[in-house]
């Protein structure tokens, strides 16, 4: 039988790092994708020599291009075809507002627009796969985040921490949106908080994140805890047909939000369709 293939972004760091290396060790052909080649090679290394895996994957792409993403989906799909995991794992804390080479505040792209590009894109090699996952790293903070489709990226007034908080609601609300619109398709997507984990995020902290994090490391756990729950969701048979839900600890979580409504998540699917200019509807 073949093995199962995962995607995985921000795969040299962190969680992503902890999550690539749990899931090659289970017998997944792993894909890292990153935006420093150099960097992925030595994960690839570092993951080989630990978990046997001698099928790792590299494909490059830095999620603040389109175009690159674009590319980066394209390549996938040449070279596999069915993909059996995906999981949107990389994330940025930017403590100053500061534009992609799209035109978009980076956090909004990063966090959200360009991982719903890549999983737009990627939807049919997961449909090929007798049951897709799909995994969306987001974070408790979103319950902070607003939903203003006048203020989307901050354009009027930014916060740093709003900023985040609001990309990482996105990422819920859409994983939501697009678990709805898979309904009766054999892949699953589901939105994790992966716990406060101390990772190369918090020790690079910079701005009001800086104390954030000097606050936070005390209680922060390892890269593998952190892991863990996306480990859960990518490979228990008890989750395979559970989609649209928040999970931490391994466990499902209510979403606590007032902006999480059917209105403010079909506008959300819209303006994010629209900019990227997709207009066929993932419905299947
Ligand atoms: N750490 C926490 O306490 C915590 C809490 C809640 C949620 N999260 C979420 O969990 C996820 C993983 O976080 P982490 O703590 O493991 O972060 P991390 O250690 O900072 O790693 C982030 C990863 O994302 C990649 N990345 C950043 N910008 C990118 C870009 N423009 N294009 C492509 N890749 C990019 C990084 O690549 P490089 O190696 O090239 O820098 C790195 O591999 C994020 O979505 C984060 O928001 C983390």
């Amino acid at each position: 039988m073949a093995k199962p293939v995962c995607l995985i972004t921000g795969a040299t760091e962190g969680v992503g790092k902890a999550t690539a290396q749990a899931l090659a060790s289970k017998g997944f052909t792993v894909v890292l994708a990153a935006r420093n080649l150099a960097k992925a090679e030595a994960t690839r290394r570092e993951i080989g020599a630990t978990s046997g895996a001698k099928d790792i994957d590299i494909i490059v792409g830095d999620l603040s291009s389109l175009t690159q993403v674009r590319q980066m989906a394209e390549t996938v799909q040449q070279r596999h075809p069915t993909l059996d995991l995906l999981i949107n794992n990389a994330g940025i804390m930017a403590a100053e507002r500061t534009l992609t080479g799209d035109g978009y505040e980076s956090g909004y792209q990063v966090n959200y627009l360009s991982h719903f590009l890549l999983t737009h894109l990627l939807l049919d090699a997961l449909k090929n796969s007798e049951q897709g996952r799909i995994i969306n790293l987001g974070s408790s903070v979103y319950s902070m985040g607003r939903f203003d489709p006048g203020n989307l990226q901050g354009e009027k007034r930014f916060s740093a921490i709003g900023a985040y908080a609001a990309s990482k609601l996105f990422v819920l609300m859409s994983t939501i949106e697009l678990a709805e619109r898979l309904r009766g398709a054999a892949i699953t997507v589901n939105a994790v908080h992966p716990g406060i984990v101390n990772t190369h995020m918090l020790k690079s902290a910079t701005g009001i994140f800086k104390l954030i994090a000097l606050l936070a490391t005390p209680v922060a756990v390892s890269p593998e805890k952190g892991a863990a729950t996306s480990v859960y969701l990518a490979t228990s048979p008890d989750v395979a047909a559970v989609s649209g839900r928040y999970f931490a600890d391994s466990k499902p979580k209510p979403v606590k939000s007032k902006f999480n409504t059917e209105k403010n998540r079909a506008l959300l699917w819209d303006i994010s369709m629209d900019a990227l200019r997709l207009h066929e509807p993932a419905r299947v």
